[in-house]
Order: C-alpha cells, then structure tokens, then sequence
C-alpha cells in the first residue's frame, strides 16, 4: 500500500500505547481512523488527544466479543467507507511461571491476544478484499513472538501464534494485493500492565500470574522501561513498515545477538544426516521461495 491519504484505517487497543502511537502516525500520513478499545473513558481521551475530530471516530470493542465484531464493522463501513487498513493491536499481557498458569490465565491472554486478532481478520479482510484496491494487515505480536525465556510462556505461545498468522495470510492474500506485516515491538512505554488488570473479566480472575514489578515499585524506574521507545516511535515505524510492505515491524536492532542465537540453535538441531533432494523438491514451497527470501532484498528501514 503507497498511499494512504484520505483512506480508511480500523485500529484495536488504541485507547492508549501503541495502538494510539499508531492512530497519530497514520492521522500524520492523511488517513482517517477508527480507533477501538474496550476501555471506553480512556478511549475518548485518546480521541480529544488525537485532535483531528473530522477524521478520528471511536468505537468501545471488546476484541473476544463476535457480536461487538459485526457492529463494529458495521460503523467503520458508515464512519469510513472503504477500509484500507486493519491494525490488530489490542493485547494484555501475563507474566509469571508457565506451570503455573491457570485455565484462566491461558483463556483470558489467548482470548484477547489470538482470538482478538482472529475476529479482527474475520471481520475486515472480506472488506479489504471487496474494494478491490488492495490494502494492509498490521497484527501487533512482539519481540516475544519471536523468541521468549523464563515467566513468558503465556505470552509468548499467543504472540507466536500471531507471526504465524500474519505469515500465512500474508501468502494467501499477497494475490490480492494486501500486505500483511507482524509488528514484533521490544519495550515501549505503554498501560500494557495497567491496562491488564482492568480489562481482566471478573470470570476469568483466579491466575498463577507474577506480579510484572514488586509492589511499589515504578514501573518507568524498571530498567526496561527507563531505555523504552515511545509508542509514537512504534507509529511511525509502522507507517515506514506499510509503505515498504515489511513482513515483520521490527523496532529494536539490540535483538540482533538473540535472533542470531535462535538462528544457530535451529540450525544446529537439523539432523547431520544428508539433504535427500527428492524431499527438496517435493517440498520446495516450504524450502524454497519462502516469504523470508521475499524480504531479504530490501534495505534497511
Ligand atoms: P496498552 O495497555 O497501552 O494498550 C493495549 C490496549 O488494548 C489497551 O488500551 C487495552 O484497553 C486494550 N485491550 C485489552 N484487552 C482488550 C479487549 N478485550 N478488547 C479491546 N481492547 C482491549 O499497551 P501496549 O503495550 O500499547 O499494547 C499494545 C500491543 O502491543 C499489545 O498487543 C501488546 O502485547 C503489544 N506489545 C507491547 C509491548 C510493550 O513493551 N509495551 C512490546 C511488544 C508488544
């Protein structure tokens, strides 16, 4: 997608955070927005912030809820018109030992953060596909849906299940001439702790879930927060990662060493057995011109 002024944009979780910093960037690019949370006080304000009345109109969404997905379509095609662009961005975040997780820490994470990205695709790709003009797909995973460490089980199982949903429908909808990007974000100041606990259903309370920092604790002392990027950094990274058509939204280049290191762990896990060229050719969609070598020739963002 070149151009985005005057088109139509559908962004989820964008009361605040990223999803906010991505509603600026894309007002900045000339686009007109809806922006959709479940927090609906938080989202007016993000709205009077946003400044742009004539081309910001909101929409309280719970991502889980299919009902609230066919009205929400509904009043994007009445606000918008055609929608060019879909940003699945909502997201809750649960820290603590995966074995501990309860039923209800793996519903409520999976929910939102999968099952929300799933409604989002089901509700607007037919809409994106039925102009015909082509379009784009941002689905916010993470750092963490590419590589992932101790307390991040939960997370990180629904965040790499969004690169692989954002891979594979970017191959079924490249004929179609809709991108697909996975924004993979490491730190960036946001309400994401915060925002968590409020949005948590009373039904699904009961966790094995950590605290994310020990009580009293300021969350923007942490060292990880101290060095965050802002979430309009985020923003108009994604604008650059639309225009170019990225596979992956990347933001930090100090993930280099980890991703090098799953890279070798990978490799070095191949059977040491020789390459059986049979097999090569009967899978070479999956060996071969992959979506990973589509990206590989472009320069730096
Ligand atoms: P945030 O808390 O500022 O924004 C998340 C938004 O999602 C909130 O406004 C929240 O109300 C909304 N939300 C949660 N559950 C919802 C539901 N059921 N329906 C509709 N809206 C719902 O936090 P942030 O960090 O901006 O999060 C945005 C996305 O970025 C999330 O998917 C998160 O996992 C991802 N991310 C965040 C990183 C960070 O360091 N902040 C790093 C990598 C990814």
């Amino acid at each position: 997608m070149q151009d985005l002024s005057g088109k139509g944009a559908f962004i989820t979780g964008a009361a605040s955070g990223i999803g906010l910093g991505i509603a600026r960037a894309l007002l900045n690019a000339g686009m007109r927005v809806m922006i959709a949370d479940v927090r609906t006080e938080p989202l007016a304000t993000a709205a009077a912030a946003l400044g742009a009345p004539d081309r910001v109109h909101t929409f309280t969404l719970d991502v889980t809820d299919k009902a609230g997905w066919v009205r929400a379509g509904e009043a994007a095609d009445a606000a918008l018109g055609k929608i060019h662009l879909l940003c699945s961005n909502a997201g809750v975040n649960i820290v603590g030992p995966t074995q501990d997780a309860t039923d209800e820490d793996w519903q409520f994470c999976m929910g939102v953060n999968l099952g929300g990205a799933v409604n989002a695709i089901r509700t607007f790709t037919p809409r994106i596909m039925a102009h015909g003009e082509g379009g784009h797909i941002v689905i916010t995973s993470s750092v963490s849906g590419l590589f992932t460490g101790a307390f991040t089980g939960v997370y990180a199982t629904s965040k790499f299940a969004l690169v692989g949903l954002a891979e594979s429908l970017r191959a079924d909808l490249k004929q179609h001439r809709i991108g697909v990007s996975a924004l993979c974000p490491g730190p960036v100041q946001s309400e994401l702790f915060e925002s968590t606990s409020t949005v948590r259903p009373p039904a699904l309370a009961h966790s094995g879930a950590a605290s994310v920092v020990s009580p009293g604790t300021s969350r923007e002392a942490t060292p990880i927060f101290a060095t965050a990027l802002t979430a309009d950094d985020v923003g108009a990274r994604v604008v650059k990662g639309i225009l170019r058509d990225d596979l992956y939204i990347m933001t930090h280049p100090e993930i280099r060493g980890v991703l090098e290191a799953r890279h070798r762990a990978l490799l070095s896990s191949l059977p040491d057995e020789p390459v059986n060229e049979a097999r090569v050719a009967a899978t070479q969609n999956l060996l071969g011109e992959t979506l990973y070598n589509e990206q590989a020739s472009k320069p730096a963002p």
